[in-house]
């Protein structure tokens, strides 16, 4: 006989682990910044366009409204330690980017660039901001997209190689190890 007990209805982390993608912005200066992020998500297929909630405290938040543009990087555990800390410090304060040693990968649509080193960059230009509580949610046009040949297939992500970095909760951090393909429907 299974058990339920019921847990505290705010608590998010119920719908983690989630991919925790590090996103670069720019400020007018051409100061970059980043941060991780794990509310990310794929939300129209016509036109595309992912979303992205952002604290509106954020640096990060002050930049994209600055410039519109941002770019979503996608990671893996060897980029844990750097999710973690620009997930935890803030570009008000420090300068995240130098801190962590990171090198820019050029974009070709937009100004900001992505992470030498990400498995992936999404080269995004804001569409529309829709408040919710303490965030905004940030929908954007994905006008690029690029993936290192090695680690996408034709079904996306070849997981031996590339494991995708998820958030779990505080200071852990999980990665996905099994695909489960299930055979094709008849009907
Ligand atoms: C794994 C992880 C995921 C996070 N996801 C989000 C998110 O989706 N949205 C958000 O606003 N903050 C998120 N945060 C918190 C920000 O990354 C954090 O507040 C960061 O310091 C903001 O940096 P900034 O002020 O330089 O923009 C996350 C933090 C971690 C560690």
């Amino acid at each position: 006989m299974m058990s339920y007990v019921e847990i505290d209805p705010s608590d998010y982390h119920v719908l983690h682990p989630r991919p925790a993608y590090l996103i670069v912005s720019m400020d007018k200066n051409g100061r970059l910044n980043v941060m991780a992020a794990s509310w990310v998500m794929p939300v129209s297929e016509e036109p595309p366009r992912h979303v992205v909630s952002v604290y509106r405290e954020q640096k990060t938040y002050e930049n994209i409204v600055e410039t519109g543009e941002f770019t979503i990087n996608i990671i893996g555990p060897e980029h844990a330690e750097t999710a973690w800390k620009a997930g935890t410090l803030s570009g008000k304060k420090v300068d995240k980017w130098k801190l962590l040693g990171l090198q820019p990968l050029p974009s070709k649509k937009i100004k900001v660039p992505g992470i030498m080193g990400a498995y992936g960059v999404v080269e995004c230009r804001v569409d529309k901001r829709i408040p919710v509580g303490e965030c905004d949610l940030i929908i954007c046009e994905p006008m690029r997209t690029i993936v290192r040949g090695d680690l996408y297939q034709r079904y996306g992500w070849d997981l031996r190689k590339a494991q995708i970095l998820m958030h779990q909760r505080g200071r852990v951090f999980v990665t996905p190890g099994k695909l489960i393909i299930l055979p094709k429907r008849k009907t």
